[in-house]
């Protein structure tokens, strides 16, 4: 059976007290730390950089997870190798053919790649990254902000990437999906072949974050 982790997104935190709230995070069960990388270009919103991660990086023994929605990852690659990432995810909008290219300048560099696929974009476009990838990340909003509704159609592009990955013989493959990931939805997210679930204001508004983690999960 494939591991279902649970990937809160720091993008929901109060950025004030980011500290304590990834050290808050590992105790409660979270499996990784997503952080929303956003440049102002690719989409809309500025949130931070390299340096956020580096500033993490020494509290948690969480892998942070740093999906770059930025226009020029490659730009920005060894400042986030650095600064401790330990996977970098890069959008096929904004590499084209060098999405490919730029996953295995990332795993040289001793980090694990992963490329992204946004709502309008058809889930065939990470068929060629599914060699390379150590996670493929499947948008279920569209990218810039947190807060907003699941995108339904994104179920069946899941199904057909697991589904691909399994004539592969990478049935094992990680794929993460990211955007309105809620305790009602979870379970169809993970049946349609999703193991890896961000989720931010599920997480960040819950009274309790350790049980809603656990949820998630299925626990
Ligand atoms: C959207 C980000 C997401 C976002 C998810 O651009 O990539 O990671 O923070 O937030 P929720 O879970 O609130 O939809
Ligand atoms: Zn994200």
């Amino acid at each position: 059976m494939i591991k279902i982790k649970i990937a809160p997104s720091i993008l929901a935190a109060d950025f004030s007290k980011m500290g304590e709230t990834v050290k808050q995070l590992q105790e409660c069960g979270a499996d990784l730390v997503h952080c929303d990388v956003m440049d102002g270009n690719f989409v809309p919103p500025i949130t931070f950089g390299a340096q956020m991660v580096k500033q993490i990086r020494p509290l948690t023994a969480l892998p942070l997870d740093c999906h770059l929605m930025t226009l020029h990852p490659q730009t920005h690659l060894e400042d986030f190798v650095k600064a401790g990432a330990d996977v970098i995810s890069v959008h096929v909008e904004a590499c084209g053919k060098d999405t490919v290219p730029l996953m295995r300048e990332i795993k040289k560099c001793g980090v694990k790649a992963s490329a992204v696929v946004n709502p309008e974009t058809p889930i065939e476009e990470l068929f060629d990254c599914v060699g390379e990838a150590d996670m493929l990340l499947v948008m279920s909003v569209h990218p810039g902000w947190g807060g907003q509704k699941f995108i339904p159609e994104t179920l069946e592009k899941l199904e057909k990437l697991r589904t691909f990955c399994i004539k592969c013989g990478r049935g094992e493959l990680d794929i993460q999906v990211d955007g309105g990931v809620t305790l009602e939805n979870a379970s169809e997210i993970k049946a349609a072949g999703a193991n890896v679930l961000v989720a931010g204001s599920t997480v960040f508004r819950a009274p309790d974050m350790r049980a809603v983690i656990a949820s998630l999960r299925g626990e």
